[in-house]
Order: C-alpha cells, then structure tokens, then sequence
C-alpha cells in the first residue's frame, strides 16, 4: 500500500520576545544551545532573513566577514567562500549561488522562530523492510575508479564504467588495472548507471568496446540540465537505449530491486548521484558530487561509496604568478585534502551506513608530459580516510582492490566473516604500469592541421559560438608545445569579453585578466569538437595565470558546464572562408 508522506515544518530556533528584540540590525550568528546548530540572521528595518550557518560548498562554518565593510557578508571558514546576507546570495565565487533560506515567523507576543520546510525525503516513499538476504546474493565487485558491478539477486548493474583509454583529453589515466573480463561483465549488465558527464564517468573510449558487442545495453541517467550524453551522435559511439530518469521516483526494474537517481545541490545541472535497493537494503552511491541531494541523505544505508581523493581540479596545481609559489601550492592542497578527509569521515558518521567503501579517486597523471603534476598533485589514501572513520563510528569500510568483491550479506551479518571480501586471487596485478597513449594522443593531434586554423577568424567564429559576454573579463590564449612554451606559427590572442571583441592590446579600462596556455593539440580538439573546457582545465592541459587572483565562476562555469549542444559549423565556415 502507498503510505502518503507529507512535508512537515521543524522549528530550528526559537528566541523569545526579549531575544528577538535584542537582535541587532544587521549579521547576528546565533546558536541553538541544545540541538548545537548554528544561524545566521540578517535584520533589516522591514524584515529578518535567516539560514543555517552551512556553507553551501562543504558545509563549513561561516564567520564575520573582516573585508566586508557594509556588514552584509559572511565568510567560511573553510575554502573563504563569502556570502551576502542580506541577498542570501555568494559573492564569492561572483554569480554563483543562492544559499537556501528559512522561513522567519516574528510577532511581539511570541518572539521569533525560525522554521525549515522538510520536503519529505523521496527515498521514503513506498518504504520496504529489509528481508533475509542470502549469502552470495548481493555481490558488489571493483572493477576501476568509479565502476562497481552490482550483483542484485538475478540482475547486474554497473556504476560509471571507465575501463580504457584516458579521461578529460590526455590528462587523467587508470590507476588501477581492471580485471581481465570487464568487457564481458559489462555485456552481461542488465543495466548501467552513469552518474555525470565527466569522462572519468562517461568514458567514450570504454563505451565503444561495449556497443560493439551490445548496442542495446540499458544505461540509465538523470534528468540533468545538460543532457549526460550531449556528445553521444559527435562520438560515434552507437548506444540505442539510453533512458533519462526523472529524479527523486524509484525505478522499479523487478519485484526486488529499484534505483532512484538524486541531483547534486552544487551541480544539478550536471552532477547525479544514486539509491539501489535490494530485497529492502539500500546502497548509496554519493559519486562526485559536491553536496549530493543538498545534503539530505539516507541514513543507515547498508553500503555507501562516495569520492574521497581530491586533486580533480587544475587548481591550484596548474597556476602560477602571485600567491602561487610551489610551496604555497603544497601547502594548500596539502590543507585542502585534509579538510576533504574530514568532510566525508563527517558524512560517513552523520548517516551512519553499516559498511563504507571510499572510490571514485583512482586516476594517475601518467603521461609523460604531465610529470609534474603526477608528482605534485597528491591525493587522498583511501586508508587514511577510513581509520578516520574507524575511530569516530562503528562503520565498517572497505578499501576495494581491483576484482574484489564484497558479499554484502556476509559482512551485514559478520564483518569479520573471511569471506565477506573475496579479494582478487593472489599475484593480480593491482596498478597499471603501462598505458596505450598513442591513439589517443593521436586523435587530439589529427586536429592541429585542421584547415579551420589555416584562417584567423576561426577565433571570432568560436566565441561567438560559446556565447559567453557581457563580463568584464579578458582573457590571452595561448598555444602551446607540450611544455607550454608559445607553439611556432600557433595563436596568441586577445579576448575581451565585455563586448566580445578581439582587441590587439589590453584596453585601458580597469579589467580582471587572466592568460590561459593551452597545449595545441588538445584545445584545438576541443574548439573544433565544440567540447567543454574540462578537457583542458580538469585534465591539467592549461597553465593559468590571473590577475587580480580571482574564480571567475560564470566564465568557467559557462566553459565548462554551458556551452552550446553542437558544435561550431566549420563546414559553412570554411565554405565562406574558400
Ligand atoms: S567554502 Fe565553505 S565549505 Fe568550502
């Protein structure tokens, strides 16, 4: 029977009419003394805003602002993001996001309370009991980074399969070697979720293997902004059943098993994250996103996987000029990964799954050429993460190897069961130490000859196409060999894109500037595919230098995230231009 779930009202803080009329105007930090949570309320001369001390990023705290000299801003104490108050909006990054408000209910008699509207949580409706599971019924097996093989009674399902070739253009290679037969683990899936469109989880070059032998194999999206397989006819590869799920609504694939698919409160345009559950046991798979669900979660699932490595950014790796010396850099990501181990040992003790496997952060900079970063760009060991866990909760974790699979019956039973992991047998190779580059690297080169850069124009062609302007930004581009020195005969220009126009010197007015090198092969791929900027930024194919030191999200968010679904038509260009 359908069991109707209603939105409730909580009251998160309570002052009384002498408390209410204390408040100053402006910022007032505020504390439930016995739930321990903290607020933050803005009193104007009309009205009081409200939201909970949470930084929309990670969840850290915000304090006083000490730039902010009309005392509207609060600043967070983890990555310095800063909020406007009085807007409820970040003004760093600039453009970017609404922080989520409260509702305020204020009169003389009763004093104020702040209430939070709690939709009801989707996962809860048409709730099942967990019934006995056999052992070997549901067997979760590692193949690489982000790709597990779900054994579900009868049914198989894969999470993210990237199982060859590179990801995010040249830059990202497998750390781990997969099994030998994940090309036939993946035929045999009866359905395959693929979290984003990052091709660390779409990965094109893994997916052709697959059409080749099974066109029709079920995989299964969210319903994000950007569509995950925006790409999919420019790549050629042929997948006849790709299903776009709304969110938030089981899909019931058998009598036993359904999957929801939640978006990130960061990313909902692009980024997913999912429920499985079996027979009444659930597995939260949170993947990369930044606040999965807005950071409404189930809690005592009986597995959840979640991202934990860190360094999936150009930054700060990548810039150079200022503040970033070598050894501010160390020193900053060396912070930054700390603060990420914290995070998610916080989350995994906040939801309380009975068992916790870290994945998803299992990528090298193995080419050659990126030596650099591979050395600098450190990231999270899984192990780290989870004696973090063990010595704040009862969680059982999991550091999956290559092959390995967990019995999930088994370890809800007795995680000290032998058998409850079945690690690869002994002498598997566990990391890769060879990778086949050359085709790849192949194909970003194929586009360095191409006649569209035989004229000029094609520069104005291309950033008319993105459709980013009306910001006060300029930017140099660059090209460059392979050690980002100027590439002989490449482009070196100017974009301005207050009024997108391609000036041959700065102009005069007071602008940000920031110069991107970009090696040759990849960013010409990627302007005549019509490819986000991930490729270059994500994938460490750039060298960044800004000035004055500032993220300009709608730029990046824009390169990155927004760019239109075809990509430019260089044929008409070319015509027009012969
Ligand atoms: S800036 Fe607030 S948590 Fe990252």
């Amino acid at each position: 029977m359908e069991q109707s779930i209603e939105q409730t009202t909580e009251v998160l803080l309570c002052l009384s009419p002498g408390e209410a009329a204390d408040l100053k105007e402006g910022i007032n930090f505020l504390r439930n003394k016995k739930t321990g949570k903290d607020f933050i309320l803005y009193k104007s001369k009309n009205r009081v805003r409200a939201c909970k001390n949470m930084c929309k990023h990670q969840g850290g705290l915000f304090i006083k602002d000490i730039e902010d000299l009309d005392g509207r801003s609060v600043r967070c104490t983890k990555h310095n993001w800063r909020l406007d108050v009085s807007t409820m909006k970040y003004i760093n990054p600039p453009g970017s996001f609404c922080q989520d408000e409260l509702v305020v209910e204020m009169d003389e008699e009763n004093g104020l309370l702040l209430l939070e509207l709690n939709p009801p949580n989707p996962w809860d409706s048409e709730p099942r009991s967990p019934e006995h599971l056999a052992f070997g019924e549901v067997q979760i097996t590692y193949l690489t980074h982000a790709c597990m093989d779900l054994k579900l009674g009868d049914k198989r399902m894969v999470f993210d399969p990237w199982l060859t070739g590179p990801a995010f253009a040249r830059g990202w290679w497998l750390l781990h070697e997969p099994p030998s037969d994940w090309l036939e683990r993946l035929c045999q899936a009866d359905l395959i979720y693929i979290s984003h469109m990052h091709s660390d989880h779409l990965s094109y070059p893994t997916l052709k293997e697959l059409a080749g032998r099974r066109p029709d194999i079920p995989i299964y999206v969210g319903n994000t902004e950007r569509p995950v397989f925006w790409n999919l006819n420019q790549s050629g590869v042929q997948l006849t059943n790709i299903n776009i799920v709304p969110f938030g609504i089981w899909q019931q694939v058998d009598k036993n098993l359904r999957f929801m698919i939640l978006m990130d409160g960061v990313h909902p345009e692009m980024d997913t994250c999912i429920i499985v559950e079996y027979k009444g046991h659930k597995i939260l798979n949170t993947v990369d996103c930044t606040r999965p669900n807005g950071g409404r979660l189930p809690e005592k699932v009986a597995l959840m996987m979640s991202d934990f490595a860190g360094g999936a950014s150009g930054f700060p790796m990548t810039f150079s000029g200022g503040k970033f010396t070598e050894e501010w850099k160390a020193q900053f990501i060396k912070a930054e990964r700390k603060k990420l181990l914290n995070y998610k040992a916080r989350l995994v003790k906040d939801l309380q799954p009975r068992i916790y496997c870290p994945f998803a952060g299992y990528f090298v900079e193995s080419h050659p050429s990126d030596k650099y970063i591979k050395e600098t760009n450190i990231k999270n060991d899984p192990n780290e993460l989870n004696n973090l866990i063990k010595k704040n909760s009862d969680v059982v974790t999991w550091t999956p190897r290559p092959g390995a699979t967990l019995d999930l019956s088994r370890m809800l039973k007795d995680p000290t069961d032998s058998k409850g992991i079945i690690e690869p047998p002994e002498g598997t190779k566990i990391y890769k130490d060879s990778w086949d580059f050359e085709p790849y690297l192949n194909i970003l080169n194929a586009a360095v000859g191409d006649d569209i850069f035989l004229h000029s124009s094609w520069i104005k062609e291309y950033f008319t196409w993105a459709g980013f302007k009306d910001y006060n930004l300029v930017v140099r581009m660059i090209e460059t060999d392979e050690d980002f020195s100027p590439f002989p005969g490449g482009y070196d220009y100017l974009v301005d894109f207050l009024d997108l126009s391609f000036p041959k010197e700065r102009p005069s007015r007071e602008h940000p500037y920031e110069e991107i090198r970009s090696r040759v092969d990849v960013i010409r791929h990627v302007v005549k595919n019509g490819l986000l900027w991930d490729d270059l930024y994500i994938g460490f194919q750039t060298r960044l230098q800004r000035s004055p030191d500032i993220y300009h999200h709608l730029f990046w968010n824009h390169f990155q995230i927004k760019l239109p679904l075809t990509p430019p038509n260089w044929r008409s260009f070319l015509m027009h231009c012969g």
